[in-house]
């Protein structure tokens, strides 16, 4: 569910007019609609409510301050990665004591920002990471909860090389086995209290299934741990939850907590998500304008004034992201985002960046409605992992981002200048 919906052959964010918004603002330009922003968050908190979920929005998937807020505000807890993403969650109002804080390797820098800022929980990948978040609450005199990520050894064969974690041979928490001698050397420590178990599986994962078999082996342990004396309140199951690149493609929220809740309730714990993509993903495109078409042996190819620095899940994992004209005749309205578009009268494209690559590709024989210099483009679901990862590289200066609310669209972030690219530059 979205609010990107063609009216009269123009496609609309909510009540705005993406050609009229391009007008006023240029391209390339992030366009998010803060009512499917919204609404996502809700509906995951719904179909989770039997279980009083945290549900802490990963802040790595779209982390403008503007969008942290409205979640902050519905009560959201947040999932930060880094003292950057801290400083996020601080500036768009978010409640402290519902951060949890992952990654394999926090800086001390970090760590002791998290305890300043008094976070809820430390994610923890390794003993020497335990140990030195220990060492320096210590030092500082504080007390903080940790919750170890434990390594189920399960994945989602669908889910990319490059993005999925729940394996064992993955740089990120420890396995089961490890996870039982973890707690019998730090299980009782004063200054960092294991107190939770946290998962995260991989992103995306298309079916509940992968959560179900992860969660049953972080039970099993919780129950053997508890059996040992531990106090473990909190069990993380952390993110990965799909979004429909293509129509249809991706459970709906109350299909993964029909499999989820069942196995967690009642058991006397915390249940903390970790939604990032889910939530962010269709709530944005990327709206970009036709600098030229060109010939190229038998390959016609659409060149556009945004490429993979600016959206590199097409390069970097042979994403699939939906893309279609601004305008259209009826015969080309899209009733669906699918790869292989049914329309007559379709041009077979690659539409690529002009970043000085090859690899500079948005999408590979494409089935598109004939496209001209100066025609706009939506590339879909480019709210999750699309900014967030956007890159100056050939010194371009990055996006706007722009917040659609109703008939009213703001400025979340200005267009990058030239100046921008050199500001951090010892001239
Ligand atoms: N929790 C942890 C510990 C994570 O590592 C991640 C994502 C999430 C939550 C949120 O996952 P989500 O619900 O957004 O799927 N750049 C890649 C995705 C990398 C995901 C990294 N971790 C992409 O564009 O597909």
């Amino acid at each position: 569910m979205d609010l990107f919906q063609y009216r009269d052959g123009q496609l609309f964010c909510e009540d705005v007019s993406l050609d009229a918004l391009a007008g006023e603002v240029g391209t390339p330009t992030y366009v998010y609609s803060r009512q499917t922003f919204e609404t996502h968050y809700d509906k995951i908190a719904r179909a989770f409510e039997a279980v009083d979920p945290l549900i802490c929005y990963s802040i790595k998937s779209c982390g403008n301050v503007h969008l942290i807020k409205l979640l902050a505000d519905r009560g959201a807890g947040m999932d930060v990665v880094s003292g950057g993403e801290i400083h996020r969650a601080k500036l768009g109002g978010a409640d402290m004591s519902k951060i949890v804080y992952a990654g394999v390797g926090k800086t001390d820098e970090e760590i002791r920002l998290g305890l300043d800022e008094g976070i809820g929980w430390f994610n923890i990948e390794s003993e020497a990471e335990f140990e030195n978040i220990a060492s320096i609450a210590r030092s500082m005199g504080k007390t903080t909860h940790g919750a170890l990520r434990v390594n189920p050894d399960v994945a989602d064969p669908n889910t990319h090389a490059k993005t999925t974690t729940g394996k064992k041979e993955t740089k990120f928490g420890v396995d089961i086995d490890r996870a039982r001698q973890f707690f019998a050397h730090y299980g009782k420590d004063e200054h960092c209290r294991l107190t939770g178990i946290h998962l995260h599986i991989g992103s995306p994962i298309y079916s509940a299934e992968p959560y179900v078999l992860a969660i049953r082996k972080a039970l099993e342990l919780i129950d053997e741990l508890r059996g040992q004396g531990y106090t473990i309140d909190t069990l993380d199951i952390g993110g990965g939850y799909a979004a429909d690149y293509e129509t249809g493609k991706s459970p709906d929220y109350a299909q993964y907590a029909a499999d989820i809740v069942p196995l967690v309730a009642g058991k006397d714990l915390k249940i903390i998500l970790e939604p990032g993509r889910t939530i962010a993903g269709n709530a944005g495109i990327l709206l970009t304008r036709v600098l030229y078409v060109k010939l190229g042996g038998r390959k016609k190819f659409v060149i556009v004034d945004t490429g993979m620095h600016q959206l590199i899940r097409p390069a970097m994992y042979d994403a699939f992201h939906f893309m279609w004209p601004t305008n259209v005749a009826p015969d080309h309205l899209p009733d669906k985002r699918i790869a292989e578009m049914p329309n007559p009268g379709l041009d077979l494209v690659d539409v690529v960046g002009p970043i000085c690559e090859t690899g500079d590709i948005l999408a590979k024989a494409r089935k598109l409605p004939p496209v001209a210099r100066g025609d706009l483009l939506a590339i879909h679901t480019a709210g999750a992992y699309g900014m967030c990862m956007a890159s100056n590289y050939n010194a371009m200066p990055r996006p706007a981002e722009v917040l659609i609310e109703g008939d009213q669209w703001r400025l979340i972030r200005r267009r990058e200048t030239y100046d921008d690219l050199t500001a951090a530059e010892v001239l």
